[in-house]
């Protein structure tokens, strides 16, 4: 004869063994089935992920070889045999990225020669394919900002007139209106934006050298940097006549204003010689 057990309240109906197994086999197999599916995303991830051609370039061992020789060469001495800064001389370019390199490197401040308050623009001291080297190598180094694999017009936007709101917005208050430059606090100054190219100025916002800010690319998404390169290439290199008075670019307004004050000048002055006359 068999007794029914009573269960309790808040007690589990006791489990046969088989029931046991079946449920691990279950949950087994929904293991397997979520690994399963997770390297299958990964596979489909890697195959179709887009890969920059500037990535590949940069991962090749030959290209960091050559870079690190020229490191080695120019570099080392202020930001020392591990990229890990020398204290008083240079900083850490662990992750700085590429593209700090391109525009340290192609605006010739690095190498920089002496201790300053800032690095000049100057002729470029190493030549392209050795800037290429030495930014693979500091890329193999922890990583960071890479410029995008476009050159020169590719890096022009089609809305220049977005670009010049954004310049505005972004730039102006250190730059210029027009990108004249101007002088900041202690003996710094942001350079004029003349003949600096596509590449230097998409470098510039990427890495934020020196006193001005970095621009992300989720401050300024890539066609709103394109865009600003179009207005300051509109406003740059003997283009720049954006009408009005110049006085140093200072912006549409004071600008305007000086026609507003000679013209209002002008019709006082017909006015009362008019009323001489009469
Ligand atoms: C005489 C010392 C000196 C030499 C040589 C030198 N640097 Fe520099 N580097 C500096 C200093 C100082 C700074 C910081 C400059 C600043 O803030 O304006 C700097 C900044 C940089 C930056 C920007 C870091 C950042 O935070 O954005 C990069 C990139 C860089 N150097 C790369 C190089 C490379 C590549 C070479 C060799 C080709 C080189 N430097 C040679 C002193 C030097
Ligand atoms: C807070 C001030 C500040 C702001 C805002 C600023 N910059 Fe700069 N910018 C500087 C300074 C300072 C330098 C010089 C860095 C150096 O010498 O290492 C510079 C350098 C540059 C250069 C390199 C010029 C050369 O001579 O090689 C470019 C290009 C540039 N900025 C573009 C921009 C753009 C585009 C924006 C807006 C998206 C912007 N900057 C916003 C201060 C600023």
């Amino acid at each position: 004869m068999t007794t029914k057990k009573i269960l309790e309240p808040g007690e589990e109906k006791p489990v046969s063994k088989r029931a046991r197994s079946t449920k691990l086999r279950r949950k087994l197999t929904r293991f397997v089935a979520l690994g399963f599916a997770l390297v299958v995303v990964g596979m489909l991830y890697s195959a179709f992920a887009p890969t920059p051609q500037t990535a590949q370039a940069q991962g090749d061992p030959a290209l960091v070889r050559q870079g690190q020789k020229l490191y080695e060469d120019s570099c080392i001495s202020c930001h020392g045999a591990n990229l890990e800064g020398v204290k008083d001389r240079g900083p850490s370019l662990i992750g700085i990225g590429s593209a700090a390199v391109y525009f340290q490197t192609s605006t010739g401040r690095m190498p920089a020669q002496m201790q300053q308050a800032q690095n000049e623009r100057k002729p470029a001291f190493l030549k392209p394919d050795e800037i290429a080297a030495v930014s693979a190598y500091v890329q193999a180094h922890g990583g960071g900002p890479q410029l995008p694999a476009e050159h020169g017009e590719a890096l022009v936007g089609d809305n220049p007139a977005a670009g010049g709101d954004l310049f505005r917005l972004n730039c102006a208050s250190c730059h210029n209106f027009t990108g004249r430059g101007g002088a900041l606090s202690s003996g710094k100054y942001a350079p004029t934006l003349d003949g600096v190219t596509e590449e230097e100025i998409y470098a510039a916002m990427l890495t934020g050298p020196q006193n001005m800010p970095k621009f992300s690319d989720r401050q300024l998404t890539p066609d709103e940097k394109k865009n600003i390169i179009a207005y300051v290439k509109s406003v740059t290199d003997g283009n720049n006549n954006p009408g009005g008075n110049p006085i140093g670019g200072l912006g549409p307004v004071p600008e305007g204003m000086i026609v507003w004050i000679v013209g209002i000048a002008a019709v006082i002055g017909v006015t009362l010689w008019i009323g001489a006359k009469a």
